[in-house]
């Protein structure tokens, strides 16, 4: 039995991805419960994507998205849609590609010597990576958020304004109250609003990290990336984060890398499962954490495999 046929919608409940896009896709035959597997001996098992995620609109279509640095392969044929004004997280062992697909958003992958990329991804119906795209017109329409808080060596103003600034926003009322906005968005405006000419490296970790939000938030972009955001930060900074990206939702679309499942499960409304490249499963959180179409999957979330 294929993978395809032994995962049709009518038993599955969702629809199969992977092979949307027709010539080229092979589906290996194997037993299901040996699909991540296949896919680590090189095979191809086509991703199953709920209708949950299916019916939604998008912000973000990742179309048929393959990744090699040099002549390794890092992301392989990746089709996943991503919600209008939720989070959507992304989840897999280490190495599995969530930074690569992250970063390939805002092409960020411009900067590393000999990628090749083929596929597209589609921010509201633009391309990303058509041929004369305005790459830095696209970037100021997302922002993105790393692992480590990065403030720019300047003030907590500057650092909100940053990007109005580069744009030549010259207005003191406009960019004071940005910075208000931005700031009260990230939840950070009660500890900051007496300081905001102090260094940004003067905050702590977890304040670091939420100006970086208002940073990235200030532009009001059209999604939101966010890498591993507290992954340096403290349980109670983590938390405030956590509080933080629930309010966002709904104003903004989050793409959120976590390696913590707990935190994929409270925050986010859509989780994807990634291994050595490929998309397995994805699917509205609670589904995948509670009651995944995949046994590779549920045993992913409950710690048995990875
Ligand atoms: N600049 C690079 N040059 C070459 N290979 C790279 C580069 N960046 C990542 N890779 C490789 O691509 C694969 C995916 O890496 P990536 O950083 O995207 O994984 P990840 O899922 O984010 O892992 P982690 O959870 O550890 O952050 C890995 O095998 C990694 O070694
Ligand atoms: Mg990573």
């Amino acid at each position: 039995m294929s993978y395809a046929s032994s995962l049709s919608p009518a038993v599955a409940g969702g629809h199969v991805a992977n092979g949307a896009f027709g010539a080229g896709v092979r589906h290996e035959t194997a037993p299901r419960e040996d699909r991540l597997a296949v896919i680590a001996e090189g095979g191809t098992a086509a991703a199953v994507i709920h209708d949950s995620v299916a019916l939604q609109s998008h912000v973000l279509d990742i179309q048929d998205f393959s990744l090699w640095y040099g002549s390794k392969q890092a992301l392989h044929r990746v089709n996943m849609s991503i919600p209008k004004g939720r989070v959507t997280s992304l989840i897999g062992p280490s190495g599995c590609g969530k930074t690569t697909l992250l970063r390939c958003v805002n092409r960020m992958n411009d900067l590393i010597d000999n990628v090749r990329i083929t596929g597209d991804m589609r921010l509201n119906r633009d391309s990303i990576f058509a041929k004369g795209v305005d790459v830095i017109g696209l970037r100021k329409r997302m922002g993105m958020v790393f692992q480590k808080p990065n403030p720019f060596p300047m003030s907590i103003y500057e650092n909100v304004v940053y990007s109005l600034r580069i744009d030549g926003e010259r207005s003191k009322s406009v960019l004071d109250d940005i910075c208000e906005r931005s700031l009260k968005g990230a939840a950070l405006w009660d500890e900051v609003k007496d300081r905001l000419h102090e260094n940004g490296l003067s905050l702590s970790g977890g304040q670091q990290q939420r100006l970086c939000i208002a940073r990235a938030i200030a532009s009001e972009p059209e999604v939101l990336l966010l890498d591993e955001p507290c992954s340096a930060l403290d349980p109670i900074a983590t938390n405030k984060i956590e509080d933080l990206i629930g309010d966002l939702a709904g104003e903004y679309s989050i793409l959120i890398v976590t390696h913590n499942m707990q935190q994929a499960s409270r925050i986010s409304d859509y989780t994807a499962f990634m291994y050595l490249g490929h998309l397995v499963e994805y699917g509205a959180t609670p589904d995948i954490f509670t009651n995944p179409h995949l046994t590779e999957t549920n045993d992913y979330v409950t710690g048995r495999f990875g």
